[in-house]
């Protein structure tokens, strides 16, 4: 069978890997996929926005299943023109994408069925938006409506700096029509949790857990990223508390979108933080996690393109799924000043890998038979062992082999989930 995977990064270099190994899988085309990507499948210069040239191409193809991995084309309804086209697809329909698509429509939608959530409200005027927050308390969070590559949340810690993310959004239109709303959201506390799921739009099933680290420096200090390494499962996720999500917040998410007329099939992610009061949802995303999913799916025992195809068809409930019992660590090796200045163009020399190990290609691109950097983050070293422990070291030990310049990491990837291991 011919798949399709829509996406370039390390994430869809993970979920590449993963489909490859079912032996029914005759050829992979990666649309635009990247360097890395390169070496398991097909790359295709067509951009993950481009659904006309996208749906084109699945048709002429013979394309048997498709899997639409980023946020922007799942939002712009990439899996309407290709269910429209006949081909299945992975991926949540336009309808129901909007879930992350419109940060205004996930929280109406957590208020209108009880799904718990920080108190909120939303704003277009900017005079009413500094009058509602002129009594906020501090810090307060501060959130575009639309997509806007994952730095459209500010968490205010004054005035001053609320009424400058207000204005930004409202006024400067730093975010373009995506701030033409904003949040005016509740600080909360506690840890956070990663949860992907699996679900058919009547089964929902959790992927094992795990914790990312989305500032750029040590210590949870710096700028905020897209993510600079992962960790899986994350030991605040205990049984007790998956058994606190499930009932009051995954289930009632999935029967919402179905009873809002948006069945939502694909990977919905939860984005959790385990506050005093329970377990609140800070974030939907209509997809899987980067760098998540490069820590989750290494765990996967199940065949991914057979649990993605019962998602699909809706025969979630009819698909055992299961997990392996070890730990995961991703470090991401960043060009050095990510996120914001930084040179690319660096040669990249790559080790040989032990079973246990990947290493997911997000950013370099194949020149001349050679791996060049192209991008801030531009690979995750992923190490799988039994305990949390280990999957670390090896991660660091991994990512000690690989070799380019002006590369940066954390030091402190998986830390944090080791001292709460050790509290539990
Ligand atoms: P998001 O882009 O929605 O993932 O938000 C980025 C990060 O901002 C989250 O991972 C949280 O760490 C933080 N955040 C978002 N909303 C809140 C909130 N209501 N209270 C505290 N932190 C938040
Ligand atoms: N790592 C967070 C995200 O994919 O949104």
């Amino acid at each position: 069978m011919n798949l399709l995977v829509v996406g370039g990064g390390g994430r869809e270099h993970a979920i590449i890997q993963k489909l490859k190994e079912n032996p029914s899988v005759t050829q992979i085309y990666a649309l635009p996929g990247n360097g890395g990507i390169a070496q398991n499948a097909q790359c295709v210069p067509i951009a993950a926005t481009d659904i006309p040239a996208i749906t084109d191409f699945a048709v002429k193809h013979h394309i048997g299943f498709a899997v639409v991995a980023p946020d922007d084309p799942l939002v712009l309804g990439a899996t309407d023109a290709l269910e429209d086209a006949g081909i299945p697809v992975f991926g949540p329909r336009k309808n129901a994408a909007i879930i992350e698509g419109s940060k205004v429509f996930a929280k109406q939608l957590m208020q209108k069925y009880h799904i718990p959530t920080a108190a909120y409200g939303v704003f277009t005027n900017l005079k009413e938006a500094l009058d509602y927050m002129e009594d906020a308390p501090l810090p307060t969070v501060i959130k575009a409506d639309g997509l806007a590559l994952g730095k459209g949340v500010i968490i205010a810690q004054t005035r001053q700096e609320a009424r400058n993310a207000l204005r930004s959004m409202l006024e400067d239109k730093i975010f373009g029509e995506s701030g033409n709303r904003v949040i005016i959201e509740e600080y909360l506390t506690g840890p956070e949790v990663s949860v992907l799921s699996f679900t058919d739009g009547e089964t929902v099933v959790p992927m094992v857990s795990s914790m990312d680290h989305k500032r750029a420096k040590d210590g949870d200090q710096g700028l905020n990223t897209g993510g600079m390494g992962t960790v899986a499962p994350n030991p605040y996720y205990t049984p007790e508390i998956a058994q606190i999500c499930m009932d009051t917040i995954f289930l009632p998410t999935i029967r919402a979108m179905k009873a809002e007329g948006r069945p939502f099939r694909g990977c919905l992610y939860f984005g959790l933080m385990l506050t005093p009061e329970g377990p609140k949802v800070i974030e939907y995303n209509c997809r899987f996690g980067d760098p998540e999913t490069q820590v989750v799916l290494p765990l996967l025992e199940t065949d991914l393109l057979t649990v993605m195809q019962a998602t699909a068809a809706g025969k979630l409930a009819q698909t055992p799924i299961s997990w392996k019992s070890g730990s995961a660590c991703c470090v991401v090796l960043a060009s050095e000043g990510y996120p914001t200045h930084y040179e690319k163009g660096f040669p990249i020399t790559l080790p040989q890998l032990a079973g246990d190990e990947h290493i997911f290609i997000a950013g370099a691109k194949e020149e001349n038979g050679r791996l060049i950097t192209s991008g801030g983050r531009v690979l995750g070293a992923v190490s799988v062992k039994d305990s949390l422990a280990a999957a670390i070291q090896g991660a660091y030990d991994l990512a000690g082999r690989i070799q380019f310049d002006n590369a940066y990491c954390r030091h402190d990837i998986g830390q944090k989930a080791l001292a709460a291991k050790e509290e539990c």
